[in-house]
């Protein structure tokens, strides 16, 4: 049997671990491993390779991806599908581990029930934003990376009264900025899924700024588009000289975490297993409550991540939801 592995869309730390993973249980199966470069695209342009030991040898602590990635325009297309599906065909590939996000899954989905292309999608991408997962690969490192930063801007922040509005990535999904504010002891969050209440937190801060408090540290999720205008708050109404600092993509690289490492292993191994022991798969594997699962395609598709109560519970406190 011959079984391809291919990663798509925003790429993140994990994804070696799991290419490397990917080889070697193939090998344990005598299956035969092959690469697709470039993701999508290079399905429909027949970037596809066999791949061996020596390809995976000493990735495992590198950030992105070796097989690289991208996001295709043209996979939407069906003429392009046809093209991708005879590539495979023409490699003898009948199934794929694909490492993505929703949009990789919603496509992936579409060229099974075109072409009957099994796959198993792994959740990857460092905003966290699969429905049915907890976790999704990658998230782990990037908050590692996100907290790092902040606390040498805390240094910096102290050191002259100021206040640092951050910025962080996530696309619509508030789960890295409010995980980040949670454990690097922000004072202010602001995401999507937390309705951001500025006057009850000028009341607590001011409060706390009479008391002492001589620098402040907001972070505020790029889905809510709200960094500007916390500046002028923190510098208006708080009186403190303001900075924006948007980490942008130096959240999607670095080492691997270790959780990140030994995640892409399991994944990918379940994943292999599920697609060596049964047939007509077009499911995504999950991770939730310290159990690993599998979900057909659509459930995942057709609804919407849900950042787990405990944590939006716990940010109302710095989105001045509660008080
Ligand atoms: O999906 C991952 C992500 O890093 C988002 O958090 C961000 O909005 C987007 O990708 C950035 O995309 P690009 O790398 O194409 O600029």
């Amino acid at each position: 049997m011959k079984i391809a592995i291919l990663t798509s869309g925003g790429d993140c730390s994990g994804m070696n671990p799991a290419i490397k993973t990917f080889v070697e249980v193939c090998y344990a199966h005598n299956v035969t491993p092959y690469f697709v470069y470039d993701g999508l695209e290079g399905l429909i342009d027949n970037r596809i390779q066999a791949a061996s030991h020596s390809d995976v040898a000493g990735i495992i602590y590198r950030g992105g991806t070796i097989i690289r990635s991208s996001r295709s325009q043209r996979f939407y297309e069906k003429k392009q599908r046809e093209l991708a599906y005879r590539n495979l065909k023409s490699h003898g590939i009948t199934k794929l581990v694909v490492l993505g996000g929703d949009g990789s899954f919603k496509a992936l989905d579409l060229f099974h029930t075109e072409f009957g292309i099994e796959f198993i999608g792994i959740p990857s991408t460092i905003d966290n934003d699969i429905y049915g997962s907890e976790y999704c690969l990658g998230v782990d490192t990037a908050l590692n990376v996100i907290a790092h930063c902040i606390d040498n801007i805390r240094d910096t922040a102290s050191s002259f009264k100021r206040a640092f509005i951050i910025e962080t990535m996530g696309h619509k999904c508030g789960y890295l900025a409010l995980v980040s504010a949670l454990t690097s002891g922000a004072e202010v969050c602001a995401i999507p899924e937390l309705s951001l209440n500025l006057k009850n937190l000028e009341n607590k801060l001011l409060r706390e700024i009479e008391q002492g408090r001589n620098y402040l540290i907001i972070v505020c999720a790029e889905g809510l588009n709200r960094a500007k205008e916390l500046q002028e708050w923190s510098q208006h109404t708080l009186g403190f000289e303001s900075r924006i600092t948007t980490l942008g993509h130096v959240q999607r690289g670095g080492n691997p975490s270790v959780f990140d490492r030994l995640m892409a292993t399991e994944f990918v191994t379940l994943s292999l297993e599920r697609l060596l022991g049964s047939s007509s798969n077009h499911h995504a594997i999950v991770y939730t409550n310290g159990k690993f699962d599998f979900l057909d395609i659509e459930t995942i598709n057709d609804n919407i991540y849900i950042i787990q109560s405990n944590l939006l519970e716990a940010g109302k406190v710095l989105s001045g939801e509660s008080f």
